[in-house]
């Protein structure tokens, strides 16, 4: 593959969204060939698993929800991050594997080892170059985001306890894969933060 592949992580409401158009402005402005994804979704099939993922109207076991995720994965690897990265392209992906490790293996307590048996295919073939973790707590994100959104999905409306283990998850997973996870700690100046990942972006050789 010629290209890179960088995922951007964090918990609820850490301003993931803002720094991937900052992000994505400043590759623009350097003309760097570079796409953007996200998920769960990315390619038709995963934005349809996507939107049953986030309906809460349904209830989903841990282990239907972490295969479901592992599903909508292959696909998005398959038809959209390897032909991205075949062409040469920066693959910038909001969520990739390490949200299904916190969010399942320590937010649903399903475990970091069957997470990884789910994405086996992911770990295998198509593991990330670089990951930017945004390191906030979900407890002070949290009154953020209350104050901004109107609708919450499935799995934004899980109590604080839920969102303290991912976060958890999340520190754990950054001792696991000390390589590729580069954590960020957000500033309140939101371009200072920005600058911070291009640095962990040039720092981590993807540009
Ligand atoms: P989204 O609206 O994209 O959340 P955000 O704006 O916070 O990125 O919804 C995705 C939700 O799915 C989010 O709560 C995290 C969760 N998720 C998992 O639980 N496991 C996964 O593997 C992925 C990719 C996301």
């Amino acid at each position: 593959m010629n290209g890179k592949f960088v995922t951007l992580e964090g918990c609820e409401g850490v301003g993931k969204s803002t720094q991937l158009r900052f992000l994505k402005e400043y590759l623009e402005r350097e003309n760097v060939p570079a796409v953007f994804t996200r998920e769960p979704g990315g390619t038709p099939l995963a934005e349809r698993i996507r939107s049953v993922l986030l309906d809460d109207r349904l209830e989903i076991s841990p282990e239907a929800e972490a295969e479901l995720f592992a599903t909508a994965r292959r696909d998005h690897i398959d038809n959209f991050i390897f032909p991205a990265l075949d062409s040469g392209k920066l693959v910038v992906c909001d969520r990739y594997i390490d949200s299904s490790l916190a969010y399942q293996g320590f937010g649903r307590g399903l475990g970091i080892e069957k997470v990884l048996e789910f994405n086996r295919y992911a770990v295998n073939k198509c593991m990330p170059d670089l990951t930017v973790f945004i390191d906030m707590d979900p407890l002070r994100s949290f009154r953020t985001l209350s104050g901004k959104k109107i609708e919450h999905d499935r799995i934004e409306t899980e109590n604080p306890a839920f969102h303290a283990a991912c976060y958890r998850g999340f520190k754990t997973i950054e001792k696991m894969f000390p390589g590729r996870f580069r954590a960020i700690v957000p500033e309140a100046d939101k371009y200072a933060t920005h600058l911070k990942i291009v640095d962990a972006l040039i720092g981590g050789g993807v540009l």
